[in-house]
C-alpha cells in the first residue's frame, strides 16, 4: 500500500529554494551537473529547470549496490560520467542518503578519478537513522524517518519512479 509522505506542492516548494540557493552560489560560473542513475532523475530534472544560468553542464552517473533491501557495503559504479570535468566545479545529485555507502562511494571516485576542482553534493532526501559513514552534504531536501519510501524517482524493484510525489511503501 502507498501512502503519501511529502505531495507535490511540497517537494517543488522545496526544490525552488535549493535550487535559489545554488543559483547564488554558482551565479554563472560554469558548473558541471552530475545525476546518479536512476533514482534522482526527477529531482534532477526539476531543480536545474528553476537555476537561471547559462553555464550548466550535465552527465549521469550510475551505481549499484549489492543489498537487496540491506546495504553490503559494497557499491559498484555501473556507468561513468563522459565528460572531462578535471578542474571543474561539480555538482552532483543523489535522491536518498540512508547509510552513506553510496556516496562515499561516488565522492571518493569522482574525486580520485575525474579531479574536479570542487564537488558539492546535493540530496533530495536525509534518513539520518540508519547512517554507517559520516559525511557531510551541501544541500539537502528533507530529513526523513526512518521509511521506505517510493516515488519522484525513487523505486521498489523498479517501480513507481513515476509517481510525482513521495510516498510509504507499506
Ligand atoms: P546508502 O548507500 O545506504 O546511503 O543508500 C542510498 C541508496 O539506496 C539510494 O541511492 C537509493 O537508491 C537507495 N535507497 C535508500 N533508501 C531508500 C528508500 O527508502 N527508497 C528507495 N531507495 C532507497
Ligand atoms: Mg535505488
Amino acid at each position: 500500500m502507498l501512502k503519501i509522505y511529502i505531495d507535490e506542492k511540497k517537494i517543488i516548494s522545496r526544490i525552488k529554494s535549493i535550487a535559489r540557493e545554488i543559483e547564488n552560489e554558482i551565479k554563472d560560473k560554469e558548473t558541471v551537473f552530475i545525476s546518479n542513475l536512476k533514482g534522482s532523475i526527477i529531482f534532477f530534472a526539476d531543480i536545474m529547470r528553476f537555476i537561471k544560468s547559462n553555464n550548466i553542464i550535465i552527465d549521469f552517473i550510475a551505481t549499484e549496490s549489492y543489498r537487496g533491501k540491506e546495504s553490503s557495503g559494497e557499491i559498484k559504479i555501473i556507468k561513468d560520467i563522459s565528460l572531462d570535468v578535471f578542474d571543474k566545479d561539480v555538482i552532483l545529485f543523489e535522491d536518498i542518503l540512508d547509510t552513506g555507502l553510496t556516496l562515499q562511494t561516488l565522492i571518493n571516485y569522482i574525486k580520485e578519478v575525474h579531479k574536479p576542482s570542487s564537488l558539492k553534493v546535493a540530496i533530495l532526501l536525509d534518513k539520518p537513522s540508519r547512517r554507517i559513514v559520516d559525511l557531510k552534504v551541501d544541500y539537502t531536501g528533507f530529513v526523513i524517518e526512518d521509511f521506505f519510501v517510493v516515488g519522484y524517482g525513487m523505486d521498489y524493484n523498479e517501480r513507481y519512479r513515476n509517481l510525482p510525489y513521495i510516498a510509504i511503501l507499506e
